[in-house]
């Protein structure tokens, strides 16, 4: 066991809690952003003369050569070090000797691993936002080829009015609006480097703060030491946007897994994304779907964990500090394995328009439109509503649509109905009447369509 810290110690640690106190086993990930914040301190320790450019050089050789090799796999992780930068400091010792020992001036491993965890966060926040774009990019193409594909819109899962596929899908395309600029907003609030505030009072050397800051591509150095490493409020903001984004995943999935059952046949999950049954030899199931809806209470999970974690820490580092790694890393790579599984799922998804078209032509989808045809020829909204209601009652019990009830059926119930109404309340009447911005109707649907479009670019 190779510590950084036996000097103070006479005792063994004892196995178990050795064992309970190492994060090598999840933390190891870290390796590239521990070595690149090294390689930064180094720069900086050598440009306040604090570490020879001879010392520098080779350090940053070592540390190359150290990420080279991890990623090779010719250097093992073993139990032999506790953490990720004990792993790398000593080993760039082994290799290189003295100048080795000097890396840590000025740092500790708190302001060190808070470093290393908002490299790691922004790195993944970027990739995250191209998987979002990526299924925003997957959701416009259906979009566009659905501006004229009729369907049932719904209110407390009844029909309630006709709309559009690509208006549905454009609701979607809506909330990864929102999560990718809540993303870029979590991105631009973290973007402070906490490296030179020591483990929590700064330090006695000359650090260039603001030149390590910028080495490392932030907008400036924190400004309190003691903050700056214990702040893990980025990593609950960022679990929260993953909420969110696992939310709206969740939801379309759900609607997925209905429109893809056999009572709605709204769509078709291709074989390549669905599963099937040991026993049942006719079963095709939504199980992508499902997990993604299912790994979302995972993510809350993560998201919960480390407010809870958090909320009576007494400043400053405290090592249950540590607990934000599993749960950090699991909501990340639980959301871009979804986000990358739902695009996949979505493109290659058949759409029976069909039998959405049917669909909206049945549950009377089209009521409101009766109402506001006699609201056009000067009947009082709140009348038509009623006029509208007795002859909805009229079809349910007739078993008829209200477009198969005689022009005398209408007229009974107002001198205002004419034999346009037909046509007024085509299921395409309906959708094309509807242009108010951010309405189902062609023209209205077309200019959001091209908004997005420069949006996206
Ligand atoms: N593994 C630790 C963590 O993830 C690194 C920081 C250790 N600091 C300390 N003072 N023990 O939080």
């Amino acid at each position: 066991m190779a510590k950084l810290w036996g000097g103070r110690f006479e005792g063994a640690t004892d196995k178990s809690a050795y064992e309970f106190n190492a994060s090598l086993p999840f933390d190891h990930i870290l390796y590239h952003e521990d070595i690149e914040g090294s390689i930064a301190h180094a720069g900086m320790l050598c440009r306040q003369g604090i570490l020879t450019e001879e010392e520098k050089d080779r350090i940053t050789e070592g540390l190359r050569q150290i990420c080279t090799d991890i990623e090779s796999g010719a250097i093992e992780i073993t139990d032999e070090y506790e953490d990720i930068h004990s792993l790398v400091e000593s080993i760039l010792t082994e290799r290189i000797g003295d100048a080795g020992k000097k890396l840590h001036t000025g740092r500790s491993r708190n302001d060190q691993v808070a470093l290393d965890m908002k490299l790691y966060a922004r790195s993944r926040i970027d990739r995250l936002s191209e998987a979002v774009k990526e299924l925003q990019e997957a959701l416009l193409s259906k979009m566009e080829e659905n501006v004229d594909t009729y369907m049932p819109g719904f209110t407390h899962l009844q029909k309630a009015q006709p709309v559009t596929l690509a208006h549905h899908l454009g609701a979607y395309y809506e909330m990864f609006l929102r999560d990718r600029s809540r993303l870029a907003n979590t991105r631009k609030v973290m973007n402070t480097c906490p490296l030179g505030a020591g483990a929590l009072a700064g330090t006695t050397y000359p650090l260039d703060r603001q030149y390590t800051s910028d080495l490392l591509q932030f907008d400036r150095p924190t400004m309190n030491s003691m903050d700056s490493v214990s702040d893990r409020d980025y990593l609950i903001e960022l679990m929260s946007d993953l909420s969110l984004i696992m939310m709206h995943l969740s939801r379309f999935a759900e609607e997925i897994i209905l429109w893809n059952s056999d009572e709605y046949r709204f769509v078709e999950i291709d074989d390549g994304f669905s599963t099937g049954s040991s026993i049942m030899p006719q079963k095709k199931n939504p199980d992508i779907a499902e997990l993604i809806r299912g790994k979302t209470g995972r993510v809350y999970g993560d998201l919960m964990a480390l407010l809870t974690t958090m909320k009576a820490l007494p400043l400053a580092y405290d090592k249950d500090m540590q607990e934000d790694k599993e749960a950090a890393f699991d909501a990340i790579d639980t959301t871009l394995s979804c986000l990358m599984l739902f695009t996949g799922m979505l493109k290659t998804m058949r759409f029976r328009k069909e039998v959405m078209e049917k669909s909206a032509e049945r549950g009377f989808t089209n009521a409101t439109d009766v109402a506001d045809y006699l609201v056009r020829r000067g009947l009082p909204f709140r009348d038509a509503h009623t006029v509208t209601g007795h002859l909805v009652l009229k079809a349910i019990g007739e078993g008829k649509s209200l477009s198969e009830l005689s022009l005398s059926d209408y007229r009974k119930e107002s001198p205002l109905f004419e034999e346009d109404i037909y046509e007024a309340i085509s299921l395409k009447e309906c959708v094309e009447r509807r242009q108010t911005l951010g309405a189902p109707g062609r023209e209205a649907m077309e200019k959001v369509i091209s908004q997005y479009k420069k949006m996206n670019q």
